[in-house]
């Protein structure tokens, strides 16, 4: 090639490259404490643990995130974004770190780093009264559960079950369950007491058996380990001085910490 043009052509790839690297790269704790605000991602979907209010984010994890915030003596800046894609923007460096009830497994384990974990809770079969409600009774069943979950390889590994149907909320799984287009909802625990309460139905939809039990923590980016220490001992210290109990009480009438 001419290296008149050839010229132009390597610097422009090169800015290519680096503003690709600059939104590829996870921020360290070093950039985060000199920009003054942690961005924390989340969905907005997961009531009692994240969820929109009318426009305001509330729930226990956004709770506990600001508080993370706070004893680094950070602002939070929240960004929202469908479950399915959260681990990946966390890699993308898109937020510092993902609170969004992710149950530790070791497949994630191979993608980010988690935190100890904020809360432990059990998956339920979920279905109208008179539905399956036990591993057992899923066989020959369409059962709804939340796309990008823990969920699927747990129900694809239960014997029988005729269709295992993601959908990219448990709002529409719980629709979907109303309309009788699946015969049962999977999620966890205390989302769906939540909800069902929510929408009154509470009684004629009805919490099954657990299909699994759940530790669920909030991750960084794989390696990015100096901000894992920070938050982790943020986290320890909110344990510990009364700020969790607190939190937990607020939105459970409990404590909701593994035990
Ligand atoms: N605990 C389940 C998992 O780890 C579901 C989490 C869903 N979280 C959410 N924000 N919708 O896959």
């Amino acid at each position: 090639m001419n290296r008149v043009i050839a010229l132009p052509i390597k610097l422009l790839s090169a800015t290519l490259l680096l503003s690709v690297t600059a939104l590829a790269a996870p921020r360290t704790l070093e950039q985060v404490k000199s920009s003054g605000t942690l961005k924390l991602g989340t969905e907005a979907a997961f009531p009692p643990f994240n969820f929109y209010e009318g426009k305001v984010l509330k729930g226990f994890e956004v709770d506990l995130g600001d508080a993370l915030g706070q004893s680094l003596g950070l602002k939070v800046e929240w960004v929202v974004q469908p479950f399915d894609n959260l681990l990946i923007s966390l890699n993308q460096g898109r937020f510092d770190a993902v609170v969004a009830s992710h149950a530790i497994t070791p497949t994630r384990q191979k993608a980010v780093d988690f935190l100890p974990p904020h809360y432990c809770s059990a998956v339920n079969i979920v279905a109208k009264a008179g539905g399956p409600l036990t591993q057992k009774a899923l066989a020959g069943k369409a059962v709804g559960t939340q796309v990008g979950t823990a969920q699927i390889p747990v129900l694809n590994a239960i014997p029988g079950i005729k269709e295992v149907r993601t959908y990219p909320n448990d709002q529409s799984i719980l629709a979907a369950l109303q309309a009788g287009r699946v015969d049962a909802w999977t999620s966890n625990g205390p989302v769906v007491a939540y909800m069902l309460k929510q929408t009154g139905q509470t009684g004629k939809i009805l919490i099954g058996e657990a299909i699994s039990n759940e530790r669920n923590a909030a991750a960084v980016a794989l390696g990015n380990t100096a901000l894992h220490d920070a938050l982790s001992g943020a986290l320890a210290g909110l344990l510990k001085n009364g700020t969790y109990a607190k939190i937990s009480d607020k939105w459970f009438g409990q404590d909701i910490r593994c035990k």
